[in-house]
């Protein structure tokens, strides 16, 4: 089993990535096996068209790129996820992975997937509401799914591609949070 990366921003290089990468480098020096998703970089991703043909069998009938990452979620042993905040929200490519993800549910909302894997967060925007984005991310991991949290990092001032490349702080959590996978 190994842990899901997976990168959203279409920033490349940027924050987010930057943060994510901090994480995986810290959770393989602990012996864990890192495998990463940029969902900015699939050819083939289409969102939820509500269906509801994963309500049967826990698979969403989509057989694109999104799907791939959707499988690799389901066997592992836990997640990086991250997103940037646009207009307030997280991006249309966060977006879409999540809505995807109504397929980990039945319909009585039980889990298709085993609980219990862990998941750590990472947002970033200009100005604000960094905080609000990656509590909710984690929130929806935590109620919906069961997930548990290792920990998030929000970066509230980072429109510079390198504002978390050169703040030692933050990549020293990034390592801290790695640790525990
Ligand atoms: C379309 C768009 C909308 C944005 N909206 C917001 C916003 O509502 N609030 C904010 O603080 N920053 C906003 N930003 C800035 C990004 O959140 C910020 O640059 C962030 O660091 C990007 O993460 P990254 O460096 O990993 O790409 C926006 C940027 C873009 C491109």
């Amino acid at each position: 089993m190994s842990i899901v990366a997976i990168l959203t921003s279409p920033r490349s290089g940027a924050n987010c990535e930057t943060v994510v990468n901090a994480i995986a480098e810290s959770a393989k020096a602990n012996g864990k096996d890192v495998k990463f998703f940029n969902v900015s970089k699939m050819q083939n991703k289409n969102g939820c068209i509500s269906c509801f043909g994963c309500k049967k069998s826990g698979n969403c009938v989509q057989k694109d790129d999104i799907r791939e990452l959707l499988e690799a979620v389901k066997s592992s042993e836990g997640i990086i996820v991250s997103a940037p905040v646009y207009f307030g929200q997280p991006c249309a490519q966060y977006r879409i992975f999540e809505d995807r993800m109504f397929s980990f549910l039945d319909p009585a909302f039980n889990l298709f997937i085993e609980k219990g894997k862990k998941v750590a967060v990472v947002t970033a925007a200009g100005s604000g509401g960094a905080q609000e984005l990656a509590d909710q991310i984690e929130g929806r991991f935590v109620n919906f799914f069961k997930f548990a949290p290792v920990g998030k990092i929000a970066m509230v001032t980072a429109n510079a591609p390198d504002y978390a490349a050169k703040n030692p702080d933050i990549l020293k959590a990034a390592a801290e949070i790695g640790k525990k996978f």
